[in-house]
């Protein structure tokens, strides 16, 4: 038997251990030296424990002398308590040290490129320095993912992908894997492609998600499915967007829209109460999808703060001010939001800067009213305001003093819309009504999405969603004449702003399937090479289904309290799609290359 394996982790021992013999093995956080005592604060992912190496033992003092951060240890020795008034009450080992008889240096370790240090925090959980590089931590991701809060972050991802799987194992879901090699699919996103060596000129595509094998399978009859699945897609990165993630990927067979939002709205409530201890009011509000553009400017809102846009074009009709007649001679709208209180964080180069930022986004203006005592006002449109004018905006807005009334005009209805749901974003932010630590959950489902957008450069229509999305009945009828006016059966999750789920009830209906495509611009021959085992499937008695998938990856995010998706993942890539610990994309050889035709 080896004498180096540890009989204890570093977050189990306590004053009910102290006389007994253990071993503790890990990596040296800090290391104190004093003349006759080292002290070393020993880590695992568990904890933390206080080793002692006393200087009476000769030859083990002199190696304790040179111990530095990061190397790995195995100490044996005898539990103690600690000297009164050194104990530490916040850490769960606190109460004893670790009296070290026998030391063994398992590893060694160079100065780490960035400091690996975990410390007690107030609470006593552990933390550890902001570290601002991140290019370098990625790079050295095993020493950064040696990191708390990294560690407490996957602990948790862990911990909520098996809520997910114990949940949906008790409702009679089946966990079913489907292919990553697969046929690529020109709708949607970019696809990473796969060169075939056996059939040179010929791709495989990496699946953007399950989609279409999680509907054959309900073909197949596996009428309740799921997938924790690796989806990838070759578009541009964003905080909150990785080229891999992971979804919760489901399917059910013989429901409707209320039956998947009600196993959904379960499984959220289960997870935020045995992960956060959180409880989430059911059902969760729904909101149409326009109202959502009309209130918030988004098609994800966030509800942990107010400030609706508000319809101001009347009152601006009536105003002399150009930009504002101009924007609305165009077809265009004028809507206004309120700060609340934000006079005095909403400095002269705030407003520069928001009012810059919706210029440059196609918006005409942006005007501010700063609301002062005694029915005064500071704004950068003051000679355009009538008292009566004033009066009614300030109305219309429910404007008291400390106020900062937003104002945009644009040519086009959706620019306005838009544009004014960034202007409330950006406000919330700058007045710190957005901070994820504080673990305030505003849950919602948007839906009633339209079923097409039409893309000017392609000059056609493209789904929303995905083509095999199913419009609302009432609305099919109009698929060929009016597209544009078609709603989709389809719904949005939302948190805080964040997207973290979306789906649909399909179209089973091979037919209506070779409508959506004719329409969506394919000629039936090019539907059927495309497609044509989805329009054979769903002619071999496909039942009516419909499903959902979930970004895991933004919901761990919105658990952990990050805005960043790197902060979720062991090994994510940087912002340019690139692993900068392995050094991948990288070239290979021209041999490899050769035998794939390439
Ligand atoms: P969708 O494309 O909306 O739907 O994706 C579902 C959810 O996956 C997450 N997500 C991402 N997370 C991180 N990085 C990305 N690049 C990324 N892209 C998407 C989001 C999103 O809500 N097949 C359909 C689902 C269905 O209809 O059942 C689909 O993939 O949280």
């Amino acid at each position: 038997m080896s004498t180096w394996r540890r009989t204890h982790t570093c977050g189990a021992l306590r004053a009910e251990h102290i006389g007994q013999t253990v071993t503790l093995n890990g990596w040296v956080n800090t290391n104190r030296i004093y003349p006759d005592q080292v002290f070393i604060d020993l880590r695992d992912r568990y904890g933390l424990t206080q080793i002692v190496l006393e200087s009476d033992n000769a030859e083990q003092f002199a190696l304790a002398n040179q111990l530095r951060s990061e190397w790995v240890l195995s100490v044996t020795g005898k539990v103690r308590a600690r000297l009164e008034g050194k104990t530490n009450a916040k850490l769960s080992t606190g109460e004893i040290e670790l009296e070290v008889t026998s030391l063994h240096v398992l590893n060694r370790c160079p100065t780490p490129p960035f400091e690996v240090l975990t410390r007690v925090q107030k609470d006593g959980t552990f933390g550890d320095p902001e570290l601002a590089n991140e290019d370098l931590r990625l790079q050295y991701r095993y020493l950064d993912l040696r990191r708390a809060t990294l560690q407490r972050t996957l602990a948790l991802r862990h911990r909520m992908v098996k809520i997910i799987r114990d949940y949906l194992d008790e409702r009679q879901f089946l966990e079913l894997e489907t292919p990553l090699l697969g046929r690529s699919s020109p709708e949607g996103a970019r696809d990473y492609l796969v060169p075939s060596r056996v059939f040179p000129g010929n791709w495989f595509a990496l699946p953007q998600s399950p989609q279409l094998y999680k509907q054959l399978l309900m073909v197949a009859g596996y009428d309740r499915y799921f997938q924790i699945a690796r989806c990838l897609r070759d578009e541009d990165l964003r905080a909150d967007r990785q080229p891999e993630f992971t979804q919760l990927d489901v399917e059910m067979a013989f429901v409707e829209m209320d039956d998947v939002l009600s196993v959904t709205e379960g499984l959220t409530a289960a997870i935020f109460e045995q992960c956060l201890g959180v409880h989430i009011p059911l059902p969760l509000p729904r909101l149409r999808y326009a109202d959502a553009m009309l209130k918030y400017g988004s098609d994800k809102p966030d509800l942990r703060y107010g400030m609706e846009i508000q319809e101001l074009s009347e009152v601006a009709g009536r105003m002399e001010l150009a930009p504002f007649r101009e924007a609305l001679a165009a077809g265009g709208k004028v809507r206004g939001i309120n700060a609340k209180g934000a006079a005095a964080t909403f400095t002269r180069k705030i407003l520069d800067e928001l009012g810059a930022n919706f210029t440059r986004s196609g918006g005409r203006i942006l005007a501010y009213i700063k609301v002062e005592e005694g029915n005064k006002v500071s704004s950068s449109i003051n000679k355009f305001l009538t008292p009566e004018i004033q009066s009614e905006i300030l109305r219309l807005l429910d404007a008291a003093p400390g106020d900062v009334l937003l104002i945009g005009a644009a040519d086009k209805e959706e620019v306005v819309a838009e544009q004014m749901g960034t202007v409330r974003q950006l406000a919330a932010q700058k007045l710190g009504l957005t901070d994820p630590m504080k673990k305030d959950f505003r849950i919602l489902w948007v839906l009633d999405f339209p079923s097409f957008l039409h893309d000017p450069e392609e000059g056609r229509y493209v789904a929303n969603h995905h083509p095999f999305t199913a419009p609302l009945d009432a609305d099919l009828g109009r698929l060929e004449s009016e597209p544009m006016s078609v709603r989709a059966k389809a719904y949005d999750l939302v948190i805080n702003g964040y997207e973290v789920g979306g789906g649909s009830i399909r179209i089973h209906d091979p037919e209506v399937q070779a409508r959506m495509f004719r329409r969506l611009g394919m000629t039936d021959e090019q539907a059927q090479e495309r497609f044509g085992f989805l329009l054979d499937a769903l002619k071999y008695g496909a039942p009516p289904h419909g499903g959902i998938a979930l970004g895991i990856d933004r919901w761990v995010m919105m658990l952990a309290g990050t805005s960043n998706i790197r902060d979720v993942m062991a090994f994510p890539k940087n912002q340019k799609a690139r692993d900068l610990m392995t050094g991948a994309p990288a070239c290979v050889d021209a041999k490899q290359l050769k035998e794939l035709g390439l």
